[in-house]
């Protein structure tokens, strides 16, 4: 059976991790994982999150069933944040693994709807995005959306591919934070482009996956809202695996806006009988955590406080690499955890083995691996290999 099966390539990322554990120098940097690190360097368990935890350790009497829907109280309770205003009954959602279950589902639910519908994609994008699309039979169509080598987001060329696009294809957008450019729409272009699908009929399909880590929790989501305001259907993937920590607890949601509510309920019944031939059904404890969270005012506004605390770290170290390397400024106007610079494979092998400065082979750095203390020799070491040349 098995011998017609070829090697994968490991993922490069776990490989970096491992150098990065076996390298004895001090003052390594890495800012490879795509994880948030604090200032001591961790990926710490939220407050919010711990004290949730000890709240259902207490309270939690049974491990029994949900359905392939998950906890649509979960689901209720993360509609204000995501959408605002109480988004009414042509909303409709279910909990996914993640935010790559809620992709995963929310591509099967679009080959559901029409087999092998042309998905746009700007590149460059999340690795993963690509091999969802293909996996469900749908039809990629790539476009340039960032240019590295000018740190430029490219508006036109996605204006290009959504006009030449029409009823039936679907464009992914990245809500915020974009992985790995960093670039997002700003409010203009995401009316712009909301007038733009309205007119050519196209689906957005948002992936939200870093919701609070860029502006803030409100302005993180006014790209998503403002197409949920202005179209019949949207689709969005969203994770809580960023914006509250829980990772490998794989907490997300699927949600769909529909022409109306009777056409929501029909959507829902596809994203359940969908979930229940992967999954079955998600797991349940970090939805809980998130849940727990939501229901208590407190835990919501420690939540809320933990998370601009992130942020504001992060908007912190772009501010400190910006002051020390002007050339740099752009990176302080970017979004999230990430952003991606032009270097050469050969600039980025020797920050590693000269500099014990780690990043991925595409030139992705994550921000929230770099305390402000280490930007001097962050920027050094930049220097030190000839960049910005
Ligand atoms: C852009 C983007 N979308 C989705 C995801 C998936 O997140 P999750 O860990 O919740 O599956 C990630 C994770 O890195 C991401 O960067």
């Amino acid at each position: 059976m098995f011998e017609t099966l070829t090697e994968q390539p490991a993922d490069a990322l776990l490989a970096l991790i491992g150098l990065f554990r076996d390298d004895p120098r001090q003052g390594k940097l890495d800012l490879g994982v795509g994880v948030y690190r604090d200032d001591t360097g961790a990926t710490p368990i939220m407050k919010a999150v711990k004290a949730a935890e000890g709240v259902l350790l207490e309270t939690r009497t049974t491990k029994s069933y949900l359905g392939p829907e998950g906890d649509l109280v979960f689901v209720d309770l993360l509609k204000p944040i995501v959408f605002g205003a109480d988004p009414g009954e042509r909303v409709v959602g279910v909990q996914t693994p993640g935010g790559t279950g809620a992709l995963r589902l929310g591509a099967e639910l679009l080959a559901a709807a029409r087999p092998g519908a042309r998905v746009l994609v700007g590149t460059p994008t999340w690795p993963n995005h690509a091999p969802i699309i293909r996996a469900t039979g749908l039809e990629l169509a790539l476009h340039p959306f960032f240019d590295v080598a000018t740190q430029r987001l490219d508006f036109a060329a996605l204006t290009v591919a959504v006009g030449a696009a029409g009823p039936g294809d679907v464009v992914l957008l990245h809500g915020c934070c974009h992985n790995p450019a960093g670039a997002d729409l700003d409010d203009a272009e995401w009316d712009e482009l909301a007038e733009l699908l309205a007119a050519r009929g196209v689906t957005p399909f948002v992936d939200l996956a870093y919701q609070g880590l860029g502006r803030g929790l409100e302005a993180d989501a006014r790209g998503t809202r403002r197409l949920v305001e202005r179209l019949p259907e949207v689709l969005i993937a969203y994770s809580c695996d960023k914006n509250f920590g829980l990772y490998r607890e794989r907490v997300g949601a699927l949600y769909a806006l529909a022409a109306d509510a009777a056409a929501a309920e029909t959507v829902k019944s596809n994203m359940a009988a969908l979930a229940r031939v992967n999954w079955s059904m998600p797991p349940d404890h970090g939805a809980a955590i998130v849940r727990t969270v939501l229901e208590d005012g407190e835990l919501t506004a420690l939540w809320r406080a933990e998370l601009l605390e992130m942020g504001d770290r992060v908007r912190a170290v772009r501010a400190a690499i910006a002051a020390a390397e002007p050339r740099l400024a752009v990176l302080a106007r970017q979004q999230g955890m990430f952003s991606t610079l032009p270097l050469t494979p050969e600039q980025i092998r020797r920050l590693r083995t000269d500099h014990a400065v780690y990043m991925a082979g595409s030139g992705r750095i994550n921000l929230a691996g770099l305390r402000v203390g280490d930007v001097p020799a962050f920027v050094e070491a930049l220097a030190a290999v000839g960049f910005p040349g």
